[in-house]
């Protein structure tokens, strides 16, 4: 018999214990087919407050322990977490982006304003060359955002170029300036949110620029690229059937982005500063309220490409809050609670079950901006609750998902502003999937905050022992790091969890 082994993680925020309720879950080993791409647990990084200066990049000379410029800590802490996809250089900034500003003697490199994000001035000292060697570091595939909004089919093709061919006058270019030989480039995105910061265009006229645009990246000497089209917000599903009806085929993937913020209208919310109703609706909406968006978004593309060769990219998601106090505006910096640890998990377990189609997901942002992974000030850094969601769950990638069926207690979330959907939504969510060597992993979160939950699983035919089992849990929901205490939120091993009757847990 092959090895089996249950790795459970839990995230219990309850702590009075005041009752205890109760949870079924049945595994369907006989029906696991679908990996779960290692792309999903893909990052972004945005030249957006300090995600690239200070968060991944503090240049050679700086007092701060680097490696050719990238800090070690934060090197270190993304190698842990096996970070398999990154996307770059925006977002909004991408369509205001002239890559050429960001290669060659960074003493000659040209000044821009970062016009979405606070005006604050861009030196381009990280360029082309500085993402894709760190990309080549941490063993991750670049996700390359091409300029469509204000750059020129040319500029684009001349990146292509650059980046990817052996010979001719961009390789040139790029071997005067210390790189002899082409990067492996595979995801090229043709536009971001073009509906917006992007260009501010209607369906039908992006699909014909994206068709132009598209045509001019090239592949060169075998390089084969993945090419992303701009794809809808949320609930704009007309943007993916007219995606789908116009670009078709000549596209890899299409975008979704899907963030979680109180409301759009005046304050999103604070960051660690919020009540229980406004925690259950967070819940809600990165659980069941994704899980309906995905849904109708496929469903479009299940009629037009029946046999999933186009992929569904949800190349921005995660929390949206306010602002953290005494932050420069504009730069999006905010702290992470166990509230955004909870909607990683429950978005990671949505995400699993759709896995056939969605192709990569890239959580917004991984340094500073956002739902970050980490936070860093001068030479410190912390991780974020988020961030050991995503280490906790790293075995689930490549790993095969095994469909389960979950009986849980639910509860309503509703928001108070005007319009908003009521939800129901299950206190536990969970997913599940068997990796190579035969372990299976199991994930759970419990989204209750007064309650602890018993969780029965049916493992059917798994048999086997348990390895490994983690929680992340905290007294209270609100609970985040800091530089000062940088632990308050931390894994622990689980004891908990036994296997009886040969695989019922
Ligand atoms: O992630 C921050 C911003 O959110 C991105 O730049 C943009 O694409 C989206 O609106």
């Amino acid at each position: 018999m092959k090895r089996t082994t249950i790795l459970s993680l839990a995230l219990l925020l309850s702590m009075p214990m005041m009752a205890q309720r109760t949870t079924s879950i049945s595994l369907n080993p006989a029906e696991a087919k679908d990996k779960i791409n290692k792309e999903i647990y893909g990052q972004f990084a945005e030249h957006l407050g300090t995600c690239i200066y200070g968060g991944l990049w503090v240049g050679p000379e700086s007092s701060i322990p680097n490696t050719n410029g990238y800090r070690n800590d934060v090197l270190q802490a993304l190698k842990d977490i096996k970070v398999p996809v990154m996307r770059w250089p925006g977002g909004c900034f991408a369509d205001e982006y002239h890559w050429m500003d960001g290669i060659g003697p960074k003493e000659n490199r040209p000044r821009m304003v970062n016009n979405n994000w606070g005006g604050t001035v861009e030196d381009n000292s990280f360029g082309t060359h500085e993402f894709l060697n760190l990309c080549e570091m941490l063993g991750c595939e670049p996700y390359v955002s091409m300029n469509m909004g204000s750059g020129s089919p040319e500029e684009t093709a001349k990146w292509v170029e650059y980046m990817t061919a052996k010979d001719g006058p961009m390789a040139k270019l790029r071997k005067q300036n210390g790189r002899e030989e082409p990067w492996k480039v595979k995801y090229i995105g043709v536009g971001n949110e073009s509906w917006g910061c992007g260009g501010n265009m209607r369906i039908e006229y992006y699909s014909d620029l994206y068709r132009r645009y598209s045509t001019y990246c090239r592949e060169f000497n075998g390089n084969r690229l993945y090419k992303i089209a701009s794809g809808a917000s949320d609930y704009d599903y007309n943007w993916t059937e007219v995606a789908m009806k116009q670009i078709g085929n000549r596209m890899n993937g299409l975008s979704l982005h899907y963030y979680t913020c109180y409301t759009w209208n005046g304050s999103k919310g604070s960051a660690t500063n919020f009540n229980k109703d406004q925690y259950y609706w967070t819940i809600a909406k990165c659980g069941v309220g994704i899980e309906e968006v995905l849904k109708k978004h496929i469903a479009i593309m299940d009629e037009y490409d029946p046999r999933n060769h186009v992929k569904l990219l949800v190349d921005e998601w995660g929390t949206w809050w306010d602002e953290e106090p005494g932050s420069v505006r504009g730069h999006l910096y905010q702290q992470n609670t166990m509230r955004d640890a909870m909607v990683a998990a429950v978005s990671l377990n949505t995400f699993h079950q759709y896995t056939k189609r969605i192709g990569m997901t890239n959580i917004a942002q991984i340094a500073n901006v956002l739902q970050s992974m980490v936070l860093t000030k001068g030479d410190k850094m912390v991780l974020t609750p988020t961030y050991y969601v995503f280490k906790m769950y790293t075995d689930n990638m490549e790993a095969i998902n095994i469909p389960l069926y979950t009986i849980s207690d639910t509860f309503k979330a509703e928001n108070e502003q005007k319009g908003s959907p009521e939800r129901v939504a299950p206190y536990v969510s969970a997913s599940a999937s068997k990796a190579k060597d035969g372990t299976v992993n199991i994930n759970l979160a419990n989204a209750d905050l007064d309650n602890s939950n018993k969780v029965t699983i049916d493992l059917a035919t798994i048999k086997g022992k348990i390895q490994k089992a983690t929680i992340l849990t905290s007294k209270d929901m609100k609970d985040h790091n800091t530089f000062e205490k940088p632990n308050v939120v931390a894994p622990a091993n689980f004891k908990g969890a036994t296997i009886k009757d040969g695989n019922k847990k």
